[in-house]
């Protein structure tokens, strides 16, 4: 009999990834370069074009050895794996007339044995690898002429996947661009324009809308599949009891809310025109924008969660900060990662009450996980007891949630396989149940080894979550 604190039956367990940290073949059959493949060092390193290294260009090889890959997710009991599609292996420049073949064969062939494995599939359209050659051309998503480019890619890849993809993200933590300017790899606008918060909630307007036209689109052409939303959250603590602290920590919430807000609830929250009033950004709308986005919110919404952030009426905005920590101040009461994140499974239970009391829709936690160094012992063992600590954590969390009577439909964490991280390129940053054998300079024989914690999930996801 089901408790209230047992997962529901039939509850997602997976892993979850991206194309342009996994795949690697950059060039391959077709493929043209997108913004990800301009990144030597991670979003930290900023956009460069004369860098002797970029990690994304071979990353870990998934592109050829998916199979293998998909094999230990399924002996690892996986039931969803998310990953994106290279939006430049559908379309290399973006602006074809027509799609890449071979690109969609990839994909068709990769969600096929997916199928074979068991394994329901769950697709970013956008994590950030938009076309390069677009963003040459014009610029970023505050350019409308995104909106076409962009639905077209849709109109192929779902057309095309209709009946193997079940759940469609639009866009990988939509709002980045605008709550943490240095990602610019997301709206593909340069953290150094002027302008630069018109250019952000600009190119955020663009995605609400293409956001909003893609679900309407793939409602129609495939019925049976549902389309979500995705967001970073990091749960918010305002440092003091200090009403200025409080304050500001309303104020820096607002700032993230916004995004889900618009997708979930189809228009744009009260409280937003002020900020845009007070910061002088003045979003031009198009006749009919409003109408798309009221009537096509999501159907469901996901997010990623990996720390909490603490905030107060002294502190800088993060995009003014140029070190690794986006989380505003530290919080004396919690650990930390080796790269300064918070390590916080409270705050994601808190994420999920919040999230729900205020859309009652059925949740996701697509990304959720702990980067650390692994050590390879001379026995060949990896064993990676604090990322068992981290995951038991943070799955008792969404335990606590589910008994909170939160609607949570599934887990997929972050990198199951270790891959490149997105800010800062790095391969020892690792993630991963499945030790990859490459180094920070992509050195080493790529070889998959099962670490301590693969046995542990797979337990886990064998008994739904019961035991950790
Ligand atoms: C999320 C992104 O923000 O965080 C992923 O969606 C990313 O692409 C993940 O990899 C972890 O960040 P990092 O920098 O450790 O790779």
């Amino acid at each position: 009999k089901q408790t209230r604190s047992q997962f529901p039956k039939g509850f997602y367990w997976g892993g979850a990834i991206a194309a342009n940290q996994a795949e690697g073949a950059y060039l391959e059959d077709g493929k043209q370069p997108s913004t990800a493949d301009i990144k030597s060092r991670g979003f930290f390193g900023g956009l460069r074009r004369d860098a002797d290294y970029y990690p994304t260009h071979k990353a870990i090889d998934f592109y050829h050895r998916y199979k293998e890959d998909l094999k230990l997710f399924q002996e690892a009991n996986f039931n969803i794996f998310r990953t994106s599609i290279n939006w430049t292996r559908i379309y290399p420049t973006g602006e074809e007339d027509n799609p890449n073949e071979a690109g969609l064969k990839y994909y068709e062939d990769l969600f096929k044995e997916a199928q074979k494995n068991g394994i329901t599939m769950m697709i970013t359209i956008s994590h950030y690898e938009t076309p390069l050659a677009l963003i040459d051309k014009y610029g970023g998503w505050d350019n409308r002429k995104f909106l076409n480019f962009y639905l077209k890619f849709v109109k192929t890849i779902v057309t095309r996947y209709k009946g193997l993809v079940k759940f469609w993200l639009t866009f990988n933590e939509i709002g980045n661009a605008s709550v943490v300017p240095i990602c610019w790899d997301a709206a593909g606008i340069d953290p150094n324009s002027d302008n630069l918060q018109q250019r952000m909630y600009q190119a955020a307007h663009h995605q609400f809308v293409a956001s909003s036209l893609a679900t309407k689109m793939i409602h129609e052409i495939d019925p049976n599949a549902k389309v979500g939303a995705m967001i970073a959250y990091k749960t918010v603590y305002p440092y003091t009891c200090k009403v200025e602290d409080v304050k500001a920590a309303e104020a820096s919430k607002r700032k993230e809310y916004f995004f889900s807000d618009v997708q979930a609830r189809g228009y744009y929250p009260s409280y937003i025109w002020r900020y845009f009033e007070e910061n002088n950004i003045h979003v031009k709308m198009e006749t009919g924008d409003e109408e798309i986005i009221r009537q096509h919110t999501v159907d469901f919404l996901t997010f990623s969660y990996y720390r909490s952030r603490v905030v107060s009426a002294d502190y800088e905005e993060p995009a003014e900060k140029t070190s690794d920590s986006l989380e505003g101040l530290v919080n004396p009461h919690l650990p930390k990662t080796d790269w300064g994140w918070t390590i916080d499974p409270d705050g994601l239970r808190l994420a999920l009450n919040e999230l729900y009391d205020r859309y009652q829709l059925p949740l996701f936690v697509v990304e959720n996980g702990l980067g650390a160094k692994d050590k390879v012992e001379e026995d060949g063992l990896i064993n990676d007891d604090y990322r068992i600590d981290y995951l038991a954590g943070h799955i008792k969390a969404m335990r606590e949630a589910v008994a909170d009577g939160v609607d949570l439909k599934g887990y997929t964490m972050w990198g199951p396989i270790d891959i490149v991280s997105n800010g800062t390129g790095q391969m020892s940053k690792r993630y991963g149940i499945i030790y990859v054998d490459l180094d920070d300079n992509g050195n080493g024989t790529g070889d998959r080894v099962k670490k301590k914690s693969f046995e542990w999930y797979r337990r886990v996801i064998e008994s739904n979550g019961d035991i950790l």
